[in-house]
This record gives structure tokens, sequence and C-alpha cells, in this order.
């Protein structure tokens, strides 16, 4: 069981994703767009190529002839899955995983429409105004983002009339790939917002769940994330139902990280990634049996997973830079080694650039901690390093 894979992505989640196989003596070849990329310092080859030209995705894949292709990242051509797929690539979990969450529209429609399941109301545009009708639509406060974009980029909140205009030429700035258009949705007044890291199995394996990671978003990306996080019964039990749904109906098998919202009058399915996410990183603390990079590569590669178990309480608090470095340094990690029940990840990214996540602090306690008290520790533990240029 030697399996080539090709890592299309190369960030700190692919990183701990190549350490993984790595473990079991799989082979990785990790691509990106520029050298040195976090999961080339681990691999076994890499490429450096824009994932969004197509030709060049065809010429590595034909000169590495993989058995897997693992997407780590959402900006790449993934119209040409379909095709590896029918060369007989394993493309991780589905083309069709890939192709319809690189894209928020094919996403929503298949969960709103298809599936039935509960989501913030929403419109699509394509123009100021069509935004404007949109707003009016859904109402205001209101969400707008680019269909292609990530980590809240180009996204905003409508609150009154004169934020239209600022909203849409935000989303075109912020938008990647060749179309511009907007989703506009509803703002849910949430309680909580989770990740349901949710496994779908080869061979007729059932689908598991993890205990749901609590999270915390500033600027579009995480800052803290927890695990257990809390949940009641009743919405676990819907979250769940749904994240089946979802994950069943784009194929595959793998890790999903499907996100939620908890509102007053219910829980609220919002988008997903089919692949490790970062909120997930709280599973380096050693949270379960299995971290989210393991649980991924095992269904990928079919090995079967009995079950998930969480063995302690942890969260994880993010580090990140605060200006531009092409050798960014760190001052301060003795004073986070020397800490109780906590450790730490440097991701190795070879430049900086303010807020960019260079590395995280994970804390951890037995199941009888309270959370918040785990979160707080990670949070002020975060803060005795610092990023320099
Ligand atoms: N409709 C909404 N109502 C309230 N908050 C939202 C809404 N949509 C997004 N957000 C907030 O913005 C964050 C990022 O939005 P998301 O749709 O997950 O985009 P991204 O792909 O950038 O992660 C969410 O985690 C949530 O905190
Ligand atoms: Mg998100």
């Amino acid at each position: 069981m030697n399996k080539k894979i090709v890592l299309l992505g190369s960030g700190e989640l692919g990183k701990e994703f190549v350490i993984a196989a790595q473990r079991i003596g799989q082979t990785v070849i990790a691509v990106d767009s520029y050298e040195n990329a976090p999961a080339m310092q681990v691999a076994h080859g890499f490429e450096v190529i824009n994932m969004l030209d197509g030709a060049e995705l065809d010429r590595i894949i034909a000169k590495h002839n993989p058995d897997f292709i693992v997407p780590e990242i959402e900006a790449i051509r993934t119209e040409r899955f379909y095709d590896y797929e029918k060369q007989g690539i394993t493309v991780v979990p589905s083309a069709k995983a890939a192709n319809f969450t690189m894209n928020r529209k094919a996403i929503r429609d298949l969960a709103a429409k298809e599936l039935g399941l509960k989501t913030a109301n929403y419109r699509y545009a394509t123009s100021y105004e069509e935004l404007k009708s949109g707003v009016e639509a859904v109402g205001m406060p209101c969400v707008v983002k680019p269909l292609m974009s990530s980590s809240g980029k180009g996204q905003s909140t409508i609150k009154s009339e004169d934020d239209i205009e600022k909203a849409w030429n935000y989303a075109v700035e912020g938008s990647r790939g060749d179309i511009v258009e907007v989703i506009v949705e509803a703002f849910v007044k949430f309680n909580s917002e989770i990740t349901l890291l949710t496994v779908t199995q080869n061979n007729n394996l059932p689908t598991l769940f993890c205990a749901p990671i609590g999270h915390r978003q500033e600027r579009g990306d995480y800052q803290e994330s927890w695990q257990p996080a809390r949940v009641s019964d009743k919405d676990i039990a819907e979250a769940q139902d749904m994240a089946r749904k979802v994950t069943e109906a784009l194929g595959g098998a793998g890790l999903f990280g499907v996100e939620f919202f908890l509102a007053d009058d219910g829980v609220y399915f919002s988008e997903l990634s089919p692949r490790p996410h970062d909120t997930g990183m709280v599973t380096l603390a050693n949270t379960q049996n299995f971290n989210e990079f393991e649980l991924h590569l095992r269904a990928i590669l079919s090995l079967p997973i009995f079950e998930i178990t969480q063995e302690r309480a942890g969260a994880s608090a993010v580090i990140l830079a605060s200006e531009n470095s092409d050798h960014p340094t760190f001052t301060g990690i003795e004073n986070v080694a020397g800490q109780p029940k906590t450790d730490f990840r440097l991701f190795g990214k070879p430049t900086s650039r303010p807020y960019r996540r260079m590395g995280v602090v994970l804390n951890y306690d037995n199941l009888d901690t309270p959370i918040e008290e785990i979160v707080e520790r990670a949070k002020k533990i975060a803060t005795l390093v610092t990023v320099n240029k």
C-alpha cells in the first residue's frame, strides 16, 4: 500500500496532511504557486504552478500519474477534475465535491434547493442593480460575498442603502476567477457557529462525526477554535443530519468541514470544505484519537475508521504576522513552550504579511474543564509570541 498523492495547495493544512501520510509510508508531491510552501518542506517532491491554469494542471498530473489528487485549496481549475476521474485517478473526496465548493453558488443551490437544508435567505447578483434588488429581497442587514472567494475576501455587511455600492465594489475587488458574481444573504443573528467535521468512508462503512468545533471569526479568518463546543442534543442531531445529506450528495470518501450557524430558530447550513478545515487544527491538541488530517488520509486510503473518540478538550489560537517580511522570525516561543498543557506549530512560511497566519498555539485539558477556560488560556498564550520582520 504505497500510494502516490498529488497535493494541490501546500499550506499549513497540507503540511499536516503530508506528515500524516509520511508516517504511514505514502508518497506525496506537493504543489503550490510559490516555492518552499509549508507542505513542500515535508513532501517527497514539489511543483510550482498556477493551479488555475488547466494546461499546467494537466502537465503535472500526466507527469506524476498519481493514485490520488488531494485538493487543499479552492482556487484550482477544478473543472479538469472530472477528466482526471475518468482517467482512473481518485479526486478527493470527489471531482464533484471539489468543483461544487469552489463556487458558492453550486454548493448553496445544492444545499438549499436540491436537498432542502435550512440556509439564510439568499439571492445572486452580477451587477450593482441586481444587488440592489437582491438586498430588497433578503432584507437588511445582509452579507455580500463574491461567489469565488475565501477567507472573507471581498465580503462585507450591508446595514443601510448607502452600503450597497461600497459592498458591490469591494466584492468585485475581492473576487477570484473569471466571473464577477456575488451572493447576498440575510444576516443570521446566530448565538454561535460551529464546524462539524464529517468523515465519509468507502465500502459502505458509516459516516462518522467529530465532536462540534466552536470558533470565532475576525476579518474573515478564524482566531480561536475549540472542541467540544457546547451544543444542544437537538442542534447536534439537526447538524449531523444536514452534514450527512450534503456530503453524501457530493460523494467520495474523506473528511469535510461543514459550517453551521446556531440561532434561536434552529440550525443553519452555511458552507463546507471538502477537506480538513482550518478551525479543525484544534485536533492537533490530540483532542481526538485521530486528528482531522489522519482521518482524511485514512478515509481516502479506504482504511476503516472504527470510531472517533473525544480524548480531551482543547483550543487553538492563531499566531498572526503584523508586517511584510521575506525572512520572518519569532520571539517568545520559549514562553509558550514553558506553559503547562500547551503545544504549538510554526508553519515555516517563507514570507509574512499583515494578518498572515504563521502558527498556532494549542492548549488542552481533561473533558471536565470548562471549555471557555481553555480558550482563554490558548488566547493568552498566543500573545506571548511575536512575529518579527
Ligand atoms: N449570513 C451570514 N450571517 C451572519 N454571519 C455570516 C453570514 N455569512 C457569513 N458570516 C460570517 O462570516 C464568516 C465567513 O463567511 P463564510 O461564508 O464562511 O465565508 P468564507 O468562505 O470566507 O469562510 C462566517 O464564518 C460567519 O462568521
Ligand atoms: Mg467559512
